[in-house]
């Protein structure tokens, strides 16, 4: 097999088969296949597209491009959840108690974040003696006793991916939906999922602008777990605003706690109803999505989702007791609000900067190697289509430098306050085919 033939045959629109893609992929991974010619097949598939076929044998060759967790010793069907990422997203800290306390095995394996974007081993860390260097052995063993635990990312998980994405980045072929639906899927099936619930987040905190845009990723992908045997599920669900109110790290975990008691904001609330529901129903613990609900509402009432919430953190050496005190997590210095200019209705707090002021804080990496400062961050106390005075702390910053004017001009620069405004929609659509 020659690459330039299959380049040539993608390139005038023909369909590749499985070897080529195999061949392109394994060739790749190993340094046969220079990058000049990696970009250009790549570059052909941005304008050619890829049929069914052809993205689930692209993602199913980048799986086998390096390790693949082998979870076979967890009982029951594994289900991963996938956020496209946002601002102030939550969810994984309260789904992953949650829907292991109705039964669903979480074998989370989690990165930490970069730029404006949250990790959640981040987040966990805030819990004093919490780690994720777990052996393989443990995690599983954690997993059939307690339901959930999280573990670092392993090194060599799709390499061909990694390479890959490092070179669409530089040659304008990121954006192309076969590409990123592969590159996605091909990451959660080699840590081990058997069923996938995807969260393709749209707005302009998202990688994915429009509704549109949105929606035919989460097609793309739903398709190609289906395709490759793994019952997978999507929804579209807005991040236009920061989601809940708290962003940053110990904040985080303080509103994941709360909203594991069911006190948490209406939004994170709602969002993680749905997924969980969808958690539930993929992996065979309840007949539908109605009955779903029911379980994870339960669980939050009885208290035995914040209870797996504490056994979770203890199990890997956190501080479990922060489940009845939070004010054991770390606390920054000065607590600083952000007053309303004017009166009127939330209008727009525009996620991705929001994200930056709270980067600016430290809650946030500029480069992998940079070091966070886990107290610090945002609680927003005005979400878009409330109503606000003048002179009413629209949020409160925690922070441990007393001067942050670079951060209020931020933020007010990204808060916009109308005379006239509505609630936004928070879940566009569900998509199951
Ligand atoms: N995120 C990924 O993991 N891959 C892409 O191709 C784009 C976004
Ligand atoms: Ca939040």
């Amino acid at each position: 097999m020659r690459m330039v033939d299959i380049i040539e045959k993608k390139r005038d629109g023909q369909i590749l088969t499985k070897q080529e893609i195999e061949y392109f992929i394994n060739e790749y991974t190993n340094d046969n296949i220079p990058d000049y010619q990696a970009s250009s097949l790549a570059m052909a598939i941005y304008f050619q597209d890829m049929n069914d076929d052809e993205r689930a044998a692209l993602t199913m060759a980048m799986v086998n491009s390096g390790d693949v967790i082998d979870l076979s010793d967890i009982e029951g069907i594994k289900v991963d959840k996938h956020s496209t990422g946002g601002v102030g997203d939550t969810t994984t800290l309260v789904l992953a108690p949650l829907v292991a306390s109705v039964g669903v095995p979480v074998a989370k394996m989690s990165g930490r974040g970069l730029g404006h974007t949250g990790g959640t081993i981040d987040k966990l860390e805030s819990v004093e003696g919490f780690h994720v260097e777990i052996s393989e052995d443990k995690f599983v063993k954690l997993v059939n006793e307690a339901k959930v635990a999280v573990i670092g990312q392993s090194g060599n998980l799709t390499p061909a991916d990694k390479k890959l994405y490092g070179l669409r980045d530089v040659t304008g072929t990121v954006n192309s939906i076969p590409l990123i639906a592969s590159s996605i899927m091909s990451k959660k099936i080699a840590a081990g999922a058997d069923a996938i619930v995807l969260d393709v987040k749209t707005g302009n905190g998202a990688f994915m602008k429009t509704i549109e845009e949105a929606e035919a990723l989460a097609h793309a992908m739903v398709r190609i777990g289906n395709n490759v045997g793994r019952n997978t599920m999507a929804i579209i669900s807005d991040m236009g605003q920061p989601l809940g109110n708290a962003i940053g790290n110990a904040l985080e975990v303080k509103e994941a706690i709360e909203t594991l008691q069911g006190k948490g904001p209406k939004d994170l609330t709602e969002l993680v109803m749905t997924l969980g529901s969808q958690m539930i129903v993929v992996g065979g613990k309840a007949k539908d999505l109605g009955e779903a609900r029911q379980l994870l509402e339960n669980a939050i009432q009885n208290g035995s989702a914040l209870e797996t919430f504490r056994t979770f953190l203890e199990n890997q050496d956190g501080d479990g007791s922060v489940v009845d005190d939070v004010e054991k997590l770390p606390q920054a210095k000065y607590q600083i609000e952000l007053l309303a200019p004017k009166s009127g209705i939330v209008t727009e707090i525009v996620a991705n900067e929001i994200g930056v002021a709270s980067m600016m804080l430290g809650a946030g990496r500029q480069t992998k190697e940079d070091d966070i400062d886990l107290s610090v961050g945002l609680i927003l106390h005005k979400k878009v289509g409330d109503k606000v005075n003048e002179g009413e702390a629209l949020l409160t910053i925690h922070s441990n430098k007393e001067q942050i004017d670079d951060v209020k001009d931020k933020l007010n620069q990204n808060i916009t306050i109308s005379q006239t405004g509505t609630e936004p929609t928070l879940i566009h659509k569900i998509i199951t085919e």
